[in-house]
């Protein structure tokens, strides 16, 4: 194709921290639509995504979970790209940060950016754990916020009053991870001088890159000042180390969008060896590097991400595409309310095209929130696609099948109204690449509507009862079914599973954007087999019940610690004895045993330790009544340091056995012993 764009386009790279949620999806799906829309028009798309595998996070979940990081993030991986399939995201490649390619990358990246001469070094105060020996970041300080008092806030905002300090003004500042007092310690840092590259910055933005809205909002950063940007991480840190340095890695947001490249680059070398790599990423090229985004991360792809090039003297980004949050029934998505949905969960359910579909037909090319109104979702997928589009076919199918063989008629009754529905396709092309789904959805809602109206008035049931409109009936059913082809072909970028078996009942190999405007006509069709089924209140009820499932497992996880071993690795990877004998086991005795408020899994026990009492959740309740715990010994692990839970503080954690439900077993130690006695 003469005029055919070669395009290198991404989504942000998922933290490999947590599972693919339908917030994610609303991104990946904004772009798994513009891609397929591109290639059916043989354009060059190479779509690419990556695990983001760094960070503090990470690290202390794996210690968590007594495994190592790479373990978490291979297994993170590997339940990413299995939702991502399963919602048709139709990656080229999809790697992880945590590897050689990336850490090269971004050695030589900061490289670059050193020997221009815009890096800085200078000693900043930090919060440090010196139980745990490591600095602290923000998000894992709590203490009492320094404008309302509240008790349990971040180190950087309180959730109660919203306002937001540094970690220094918090008064009471307790680590996270070990619940002791952090103490002020200086370290080393390494600065990008961003403010350097402010015009170079407002030139980039002010040249059409981005949409409006992004660029009004970097002109208030730009007019406040762009501050310098802190690049490194002492260790520990689970991340690529700075070269030439000995205990400094690089900050996780440093490392993470040169992943794009890196998880490209590894792609150029494995899989699609015709693309030169370093072409591509060289500046003043006529390929395009497509960034799809949510709000919440502007900054770093805006701002930091364009500077880190620029200095290293690479392409820029032709676009940054961002979108707004999801929302469900109108609030942010909660896990109490069931509303926080796994892509998993979601797709043991329902067939991943409704809510393509329903997506679709939602998001427009600003950074509005997208609603997803369960009522509605319901309403527009049996309405639209199955009452209306899908409805075309079967409509014209059976006669087609049952009265002529299975094949269409060498003409349509009806061309006007097919050449009108395929005289549409430049415009619906542009309204896909212009990101207006939502318009896109609604002409061809509009076309759906009037071959609907049209073969209603034909009525092609009535007509076939008289011998000498047989033709015409073929004629009418070939009209249908054209149409129907042809409003595929638009769908084909939303709905890409359900245009595979439309594919096969029309017998005519896969479809181009360019066979909307040709009719298949004197062809043999495949037999027609239910392309879609209505989709059923009920299935909702599921995922929601489902999903709140999650959060109690979760939490009664949380509280009672017992994220054991996964069904994939029997036993846990193995420790030292010395990590070992740091677990303070101690006999304890029940003496209150009370239901929780909400959880469906819980119980709050109070435990004396001979003398201390403690309060601890477990996740329990479908073995134990409280009754029949009261009284009983047991063991827990006394050292454990506090966690806040939805319920309140857990102070420790009870040992129990048993795969969990109501098939769980807590650990009862002989009438001998007693509350405080030493487990060894
Ligand atoms: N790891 C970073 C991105 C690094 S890119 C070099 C990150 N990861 S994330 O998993 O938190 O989010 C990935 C993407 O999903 C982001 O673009 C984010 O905006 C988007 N979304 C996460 N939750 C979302 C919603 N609830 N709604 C819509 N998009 C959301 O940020
Ligand atoms: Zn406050």
């Amino acid at each position: 194709m003469p005029n055919a764009r070669r395009l290198l386009v991404t989504c942000a790279l998922p933290y490999a921290n947590g599972s693919i949620h339908l917030g994610h999806m609303v991104e990946h799906i904004q772009a798994d639509i513009w891609v397929r829309a591109l290639r059916m028009q043989g354009h060059q798309c190479h779509f690419i995504c990556a695990d983001d595998a760094h960070g503090t996070p990470i690290m202390v979940n794996a210690e968590r979970l007594g495994i190592t990081a790479e373990k978490l993030i291979a297994r993170s991986q590997q339940e990413h790209e299995a939702d991502l399939a399963g919602f048709g995201i139709s990656f080229d490649y999809y790697s992880t940060t945590h590897s050689d390619t990336n850490r090269e990358l971004v050695s030589d990246i900061y490289t670059r950016i050193k020997d221009a001469g815009l890096i800085d070094v200078r000693d900043i105060d930090q919060f440090y754990d010196e139980s745990k020996g490591m600095f602290l970041p923000d998000r894992f300080i709590r203490g009492r916020c320094p404008k309302c008092d509240s008790a349990d806030q971040y180190g950087d905002s309180c959730e109660k009053c919203g306002s937001t300090y540094n970690p220094t003004d918090l008064k009471d500042a307790r680590s996270v991870l070990s619940g002791t007092a952090p103490v002020m310690r200086q370290s080393e840092h390494y600065f990008v001088r961003l403010g350097e590259m402010t015009e170079l910055l407002k030139n980039w933005v002010d040249s059409g890159h981005l949409q409006s809205e992004v660029s009004n909002k970097l002109q208030e950063w730009f007019t406040d000042g762009l501050r310098d940007w802190d690049i490194s991480r002492d260790a520990p840190y689970f991340g690529i180390r700075i070269p030439g340095t000995e205990d400094k890695f690089f900050y996780v947001w440093m490392d993470a969008p040169v992943g794009y490249l890196a998880s490209f680059r590894d792609y150029c070398q494995s899989v699609d060896k015709d693309i030169d790599f370093d072409a591509f990423i060289s500046p003043d090229n006529d390929t395009e590097m497509v960034h799809f985004i949510g709000k919440d991360i502007l900054y770093f792809h805006t701002l930091f991400w364009p500077a880190m090039l620029s200095a290293a003297g690479m392409r820029l980004p032709s676009a940054v595409h961002v979108h707004g949050f999801l929302t469900v029934d109108g609030e942010k998505m909660s896990k109490t309310r069931g509303t926080f949905i796994k892509a998993s969960t979601y797709l043991e359910q329902l067939p991943p095209d409704y809510l393509r579909y329903y997506y679709a037909s939602k998001l427009g090319d600003g950074l509005s929130d997208i609603d997803l109104n369960l009522e509605d979702f319901v309403a527009r997928v049996n309405s639209d696609l199955v009452g209306k589009f899908i409805n075309i076919a079967s409509r014209c199918a059976g006669f087609i099948s049952k009265q002529f063989d299975g094949r269409l008629a060498d003409s349509m009754d009806n061309p006007a109204l097919f050449e009108q529905a395929a005289g549409q396709a430049d415009e619906i092309a542009a309204l896909y690449d212009a990101r207006k789904y939502n318009q896109a959805i609604r002409a061809i809602m509009a076309i759906a509507d009037e071959t609907n109206r049209y073969i209603a008035e034909q009525a092609p049931w009535t007509l076939i009862k008289q011998d000498d409109q047989r033709e015409r009936v073929q004629q009418i059913c070939t009209t249908g079914i054209n149409l129907f082809r042809t409003l595929m072909v638009y769908l084909k970028p939303v709905i890409p599973h359900t245009a595979v078996a439309a594919e096969t009942f029309l017998n005519d190999g896969q479809l181009s954007w360019d066979d909307a405007r040709t009719p298949l006509l004197g062809h043999a069709i495949a037999p027609f087999k239910a392309l879609m089924t209505r989709l059923e209140t009920k299935s909702l009820d599921v995922i929601i019940e489902a999903s709140k499932d999650d959060l109690v497992d979760r939490d009664a996880a949380a509280a009672a610690e017992m994220t054991g071993p996964l069904a994939d690795d029997p036993i846990s990877d193995q420790i030292e004895f010395p990590d070992f004998a740091k677990l303070d086991l101690r006999v304890v005795k029940i003496i209150q045993a009370t239901h929780v408020d909400g959880a469906d899994k819980l119980l709050q026990l109070t435990l004396d330790l001979g003398g201390e009492t403690r309060q601890v959740f477990a996740g329990i309740k479908a073995a134990y009544a409280p009754e029949d715990l009261e009284g009983r010994l047991t063991v827990m692990v006394a050292n454990l340091a506090p966690r806040k839970m939805r319920f309140g503080l857990s102070e420790g954690m009870v040992l129990a056995a048993g795969p969990g439900g109501d098939d769980i077993f807590i650990l009862s130690p002989d009438d001998g012993a007693t509350p405080g006695m030493r487990v060894k």
